[in-house]
C-alpha cells in the first residue's frame, strides 16, 4: 500500500483537483484506491459521493443508527421493499446537505446538484458513469437521479453491499466486519480520527460513484475540530493507526487536505510514504513550496522515517503567459528535479468533469483527453516511487 498526501499551504491551488485526478488515473487502470477527504469543506466527497452529508453531527448519527438498525433488522437484499426504504432513508440522511438524490427526488434540483445527482444516478443505473458534455450542470437529470441510484444511496457502501446484483460488482471489499448496511447512518473521517478503531474506519467508508475500484473516507466539516494548531504525536498518528486498519488493503491511498498546516495535513504527513506538493505559478509559489517541503522534511524526521516529497505539481499553466513562464522558470531553478512533468494546464474540461461528478478519464472533450492523460504520467510516478520505498 502506497500513501500518498496532496498539499499545499495555500487554498484554491488544486489539491483536490489532483487527488481527484490521480483517483479517476487509478480507478481507470483498476488500482484499488481509497481517497480520505480530510478538508473541512469535504468537496472532494461532494465529488465521489454526491449524496454524502458531510455537517451531520459526529457519533450521534451512528449511535443512533446501530440501534435503529439492531431495532429494524436488515431488509432482504434486491427487493422492492428495500429498494423503497433505501430511498426514504436516503432522503432522510440527506436533508441539508449536498442532497443531490433527496432534492432531486422531490424534483427541485437544479444547475450542479441536479447534474451531480445525474451522475451518480447513472452510474448506479448500469454500472458506469455515462455522463456527456450536454449533461453538463443545468442541463436537468432531476428525473433520472429520482428512479435510480443517487434516490437510493447509491454512493453509501451499504447501498451496494444490500443491492443483490451490484454485489458481485463491488466485490472486492464487500462482507468486512462492521460494513454498514443502507438503513445505517455512517460515520466519518472525524470519527475517524477521534476514535481510529476497525469498526469505525470501516462505517466511514463509502463506495463511489466512479467504481468498485475507489472508496472513499467521508469527509465532515466537524473535522475542524480535529485540527489543533499544535498537536502532541498520539494525536497526529491517529490517522496512520486508522489507515492500518483499512479493510481489504487497498494498493493507494490518497488524502486530500486542507489548506494549512496544522494536524489535519501533520497527520496526512505522518500517515504517508509520499507527499505531493501543489502550487500554481504565482508570485508566492516559492515560499508555499518551500514552506511545505519544511514541513515534509521535519514530519520525517520527527515521525515517519519512510516519507519523502514525490514533488511539486504545478496547476492551471496558461501557455503564452510570461508571468507563467518566469514563475515556472524560477520553481525549475530552486526546486530542480522536484518539479514533477507534466505541468497541468489550466482547462474547463477540469472544471465541467468535476461538477458534473465524473472522472476526468470520462469527460470526452480532448482537454480532458490530454489532462487524463497527465495524470496517467503522474501516477505511474507514484506507483513506481511507491516501488522503491
Ligand atoms: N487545471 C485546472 N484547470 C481548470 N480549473 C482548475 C484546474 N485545477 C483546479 N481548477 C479549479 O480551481 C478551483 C480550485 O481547485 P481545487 O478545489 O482543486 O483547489 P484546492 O487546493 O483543493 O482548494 P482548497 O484549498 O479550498 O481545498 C476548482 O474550481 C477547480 O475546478
Ligand atoms: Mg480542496
Amino acid at each position: 500500500m502506497v500513501v500518498a498526501s496532496v498539499l499545499s499551504l495555500k487554498g484554491g491551488v488544486g489539491k483536490t483537483t489532483v487527488a481527484l485526478g490521480l483517483a479517476s488515473a487509478a480507478v481507470h487502470r483498476g488500482v484499488r484506491t481509497v481517497l480520505v477527504d480530510l478538508d473541512p469543506q469535504a468537496n472532494a466527497s461532494a465529488t465521489l459521493a454526491p449524496e454524502h452529508d458531510p455537517s451531520l453531527p459526529v457519533g450521534r448519527r451512528k449511535r443512533q443508527s446501530r440501534a435503529e438498525a439492531s431495532r429494524a433488522g436488515a431488509p432482504s437484499a434486491g427487493s422492492p421493499k428495500s429498494e423503497s426504504s433505501r430511498a426514504e432513508s436516503s432522503t432522510a440522511q440527506t436533508v441539508g446537505g449536498t442532497a443531490s438524490g433527496a432534492t432531486a427526488a422531490g424534483g427541485k434540483t437544479s444547475g450542479a446538484e441536479g447534474s451531480r445527482a445525474a451522475a451518480s444516478g447513472r452510474k448506479a443505473a448500469d454500472g458506469r458513469t455515462t455522463r456527456r458534455p450536454g449533461d453538463e450542470p443545468g442541463a436537468g437529470g432531476t428525473g433520472k437521479a429520482a428512479d435510480s441510484g443517487a434516490a437510493r444511496g447509491a454512493g453509501r457502501k451499504g447501498a451496494d453491499a444490500a443491492d443483490s446484483d451490484a454485489a458481485g460488482d463491488a466485490g472486492w471489499w464487500q462482507g468486512q466486519p462492521g460494513a454498514p448496511t443502507a438503513e445505517t447512518v455512517l460515520a466519518t473521517v472525524a470519527d475517524v480520527l477521534a476514535s481510529p478503531k476497525r469498526g469505525v474506519v470501516a462505517d466511514a467508508l463509502l463506495t463511489t460513484s466512479w467504481g468498485p475500484e475507489l472508496r472513499l473516507l467521508a469527509g465532515s466539516e466537524h473535522v475542524e475540530a480535529h485540527n489543533h494548531p499544535d498537536p502532541g504525536s498520539k494525536r497526529l498518528s491517529r490517522l496512520a493507526t486508522a489507515l492500518s486498519k483499512l479493510p481489504d488493503e487497498p494498493e493507494l491511498v490518497l488524502i486530500d487536505c486542507p489548506p494549512s498546516l496544522g494536524q489535519l495535513t501533520r497527520s496526512a504527513l505522518v500517515a504517508s510514504d509520499r507527499a505531493v506538493l501543489v502550487t500554481e505559478p504565482s508570485l508566492y509559489a516559492v515560499t508555499g513550496v518551500q514552506r511545505a517541503l519544511e514541513a515534509v522534511q521535519a514530519e520525517r524526521t520527527a515521525h515517519r522515517p519512510t516519507l519523502q516529497p514525490l514533488g511539486v505539481v504545478i496547476n492551471r499553466v496558461r501557455p503564452r503567459s510570461t508571468e507563467h513562464d518566469f514563475r515556472l522558470a524560477e520553481l525549475r531553478d530552486l526546486f530542480g528535479p522536484l518539479v514533477l512533468r507534466p505541468v497541468l494546464p489550466d482547462r474547463s474540461a477540469v472544471q465541467q468533469a468535476q461538477g458534473a461528478a465524473v472522472p476526468i478519464h470520462e469527460w470526452p472533450t480532448p482537454g480532458a483527453r490530454e489532462i487524463a492523460g497527465m495524470f496517467d504520467a503522474l501516477l505511474d510516478r507514484l506507483l513506481r516511487s511507491g516501488k522503491r520505498r
